[in-house]
């Protein structure tokens, strides 16, 4: 165990030391990182022109098959143009074909990728077609390439360097015979200079969103509340305060809605406050980002089946999201005072497991009636919540929590669904939302929905007992931990975790929530 734990502190350290110091366009952040991830990655760069020494050329090629004037220097003799008039490629977007070509009279072989009817794509686009390429390199073991698209900026350089980021990702630390493939890529661009400065932030959002996509993945054995807690000190080395709290810390606080959670494991639960304050003005209320930390959901008691059991070690996600957004914003050096509280617990059945039934008073006061101890999530929420709202006075919280099963039949894994008292808060992630990409959906709070929650002998209780409108019910009890503050809680149950590949993540631990927060905390103060 002692020797699985430093294994994950060793992953983490180098994640958190592999700082860009690359200093040229050349020279990508990538390779000063490779290997010291799980996945593997591909290492990017860009450059002014195709490096002939590259064992690919990939070209992008629009429907109309019309290459422009960029592409006078490849297409030597006609050699290309001759390739399209055979008409098996057609230039579809994202069709992918491969074929050789007499480049400086030598033959070079070249991947034609379909750009389709538009010459502009959007970003969007871009990260799709990175994404496809990278399933490509991936598949076809290519060791270096030069992607070639006429007239591609900064930004659509990186719109397609983060399809490739996103895409490779692979967890494969405990593939005892994977053999790395090691692609270097580089794409091609006038803007390579100005492309190089983006991409350094692009790189560093992406290493955090590995470190969420790395602990989801973890199995339970590995990462329990003590190992995850060790991994988040590690944030000290980039100006992040660390605090890390054990059970009898919160049972002077009167937590004991999260102790019950965790009082049926043998591995002790903790509490961790993170603290970036990049502003000036320290003392500035800060912005809470809280996670729900299930290192393992059995349901405890109100066990889960075999089949319900498959998966449950992502039940941590929401807490690794805030550790990601928080070590982005550090790393960044973001002038925010953010502070995140993570709630780490496993959900276990043991003999001193809290019962079906049990009356807990947690930290605000009120007593809980829990129903169903597989209803764990916001049990541990009402403790953190409360705690959070009081100690740090904040100006907003944000909760993330793979919450509800109900929740994925409602948007499956394609948007998040979403809470909040505020309409105005509500609004502006909606904003983030459609700035990054990352898609959610509100859904109403309403004391209609309240109603379920009253329970027979106590203030409420965790369930509802209509069994309907599940992932509501469930906002509807946090609701009850949150004073005057503006409030969100995403429920990340189906967006965190994807069951089949998409063109841009790889299935398993996605990362989604990390861009929509820094993108919000970002954002929050303009207008
Ligand atoms: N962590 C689960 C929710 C979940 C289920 C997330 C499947 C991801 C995939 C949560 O703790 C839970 O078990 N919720 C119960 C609540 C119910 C007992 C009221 C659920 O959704 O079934
Ligand atoms: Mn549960
Ligand atoms: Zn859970």
């Amino acid at each position: 165990m002692k020797k699985l734990i430093k294994v994950i502190i060793l992953l983490f350290i180098s994640v958190i030391s592999g700082q860009i110091t690359a200093a040229d366009a050349q020279k990508t952040p990538g390779a000063d990182t490779s290997g010291l991830y799980s996945s593997k990655m591909i290492n990017i760069s860009f450059s002014n022109k195709l490096k002939d020494e590259d064992d690919f050329f990939i070209f992008g090629v629009p429907s109309s098959l019309i290459l422009d004037s960029s592409f006078k220097v490849l297409n030597q003799n006609d050699a290309l143009s001759d390739l399209l008039k055979l008409g098996i490629f057609k230039g579809k977007f994202g069709e992918i074909f491969q074929s050789t070509i007499i480049i400086n009279k030598k033959l070079k072989p070249v991947i034609l990728v379909g750009i389709g009817e538009k010459v502009a794509l959007s970003n969007l686009k871009y990260i799709e077609l990175g994404g496809k390429l990278a399933v490509y390199i991936k598949k076809n073991k290519i060791n270096s390439a030069s992607v070639f698209i006429p007239a591609l900026s900064a930004e659509k350089s990186n719109a397609i360097a983060e399809g490739l980021l996103s895409r490779s990702y692979e967890f494969t630390k405990y593939k005892t015979n994977y053999e790395a493939a090691n692609a270097n890529i580089s794409i091609i661009t006038k803007e390579a200079q100005e492309a190089y400065i983006y991409y350094k932030k692009l790189f560093s959002l992406y290493e955090s969103i590995y470190i969420t996509r790395d602990l989801a993945t973890e199995p339970a054995n590995v990462l329990t509340p003590d190992s995850f807690s060790v991994l988040c000190k590690k944030l000290e080395d980039i100006g992040v305060e660390v605090e890390i709290h054990d059970a009898s810390f919160m049972k002077k606080l009167g937590m004991n809605a999260l102790l019950a959670v965790a009082q049926g494991s043998s591995n002790p639960p903790k509490l961790v406050i993170l603290k970036w304050l990049g502003m000036k003005n320290k003392e500035d209320a800060p912005i809470a980002l809280l996670g729900k930390g299930v290192t393992y959901d059995s349901g405890g008691l109100s066990l889960k089946s075999t089949k319900q059991m498959d998966g449950v070690k992502c039940d941590m996600t929401g807490a690794a999201v805030v550790v990601s957004v928080i070590k982005y914003l550090a790393e960044q050096n973001i002038p925010v005072n953010v502070v995140g509280v993570l709630g780490l617990v496993e959900n276990m059945p043991d003999g001193n497991a809290q019962r079906p039934g049990d009356v807990v008073t947690s930290m605000s006061g009120k007593t809980i009636e829990v129903i169903n101890t597989d209803a764990e999530g916001r049990l541990l929420l009402a403790d953190t919540l409360w705690y959070c709202q009081n100690r740090f006075k904040p100006k907003l919280m944000i909760d993330l929590a793979t919450l509800t099963g109900a929740m994925i039949v409602s948007l499956g894994t394609e948007y998040a669904g979403f809470f909040s008292n505020n309409d105005k808060l509500a609004q502006k992630l909606i904003q983030s939302g459609s700035n990054t990409g990352e898609k959610i959906w509100r859904l109403p709070l309403d004391p209609g929905y309240a109603r379920q929650l009253k329970s027979e002998i106590a203030d409420l209780q965790n369930m509802g007992n209509e069994k309907n409108a599940g992932s509501i019910v469930a906002a509807e009890f946090l609701q009850k931990f949150v004073n005057n503050v503006p409030w969100v809680h995403i429920d990340i149950a189906g967006a965190g975790w994807y069951e089949v590949n998409t063109d841009i993540t790889p299935k398993g631990a996605s990362g989604f929530g990390i861009k929509l927060l820094v993108d919000l905390i970002q954002n929050i103060d303009k207008e």
